[in-house]
């Protein structure tokens, strides 16, 4: 018992030595055991930063940002979509014209080609690595979806193939459309898309 009222009032002693009194002022920097929690190499908000021109930790928003939740997703040219519904619109909402077509093609050949090949048919290089189930896009149920769904796919994906969206800006997207649209075309040709003078040398 003697040894331990001792060793109580050591321990005390050196709680009050260390710690001081509760509530103390003190000009010392205080204790910090653990202080990598306290001190972390970051930038708090407020904080001065000397990495930036106006010397401010926090930046404004990059102009053009959209916040969250702000509905920025319901118009037809961004979703696809006709506004208020959540049907798909039938055609292409942005101006098709030789050049969103050329544009479309060379996306198309960057993100579409490797799996559904250069004709559309599913053939592309991946198919030799075992990627057997790539849709051709002249079926025509998909010959046949509205421009707005074929869209769609490409921004979120559908059932095996991923989505392309954080990849591709909008206006691309529609030029892909246009040009899986021109694809799909090619095969559908009738006879009297041909000009009429060379019409007889199909025969
Ligand atoms: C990594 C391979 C891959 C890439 C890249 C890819 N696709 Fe696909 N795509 C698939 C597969 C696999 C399917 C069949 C999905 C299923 O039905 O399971 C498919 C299906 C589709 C369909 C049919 C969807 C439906 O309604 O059934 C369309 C349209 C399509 N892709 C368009 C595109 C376009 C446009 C691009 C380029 C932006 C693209 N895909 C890029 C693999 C790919």
């Amino acid at each position: 018992m003697r040894y331990f009222l001792a060793g109580l009032i050591l321990t005390v002693a050196a709680v009050f030595l260390i710690a001081g009194k509760r509530g103390e002022v003190s000009r010392k920097p205080s204790i910090e055991i653990f202080n990598d929690m306290v001190r972390q190499v970051k930038f708090r908000p407020q904080h001065p930063n000397g990495f930036f021109g106006n010397e401010r930790t926090s930046q404004t928003f990059v102009s053009g940002t959209v916040a969250r939740g702000s509905h920025w997703e319901d118009n037809v040219v961004n979703n696809g979509k006709i506004p208020g519904t959540t049907n798909f619109v039938d055609v292409i909402p942005v101006a098709v014209n030789e050049s969103l077509m050329m544009r479309g093609r060379q996306r198309y050949s960057i993100s579409c080609r490797p799996c559904h090949g250069a004709l559309g048919d599913g053939n592309g290089i991946t198919k030799k690595f075992g990627m057997a189930v790539v849709a051709t896009l002249h079926d025509p149920r998909i010959v046949g979806l509205a421009d707005g769904e074929i869209f769609n796919t490409i921004t979120h994906g559908k059932n095996l193939m991923g989505g392309y969206g954080p990849n591709i800006v909008i206006q691309d997207r529609w030029a892909i459309v246009a040009y899986v649209r021109a694809l799909q075309r090619s095969r559908l040709a009738l006879p009297e898309d041909v000009p009429a003078d060379t019409r007889d040398e199909l025969n």
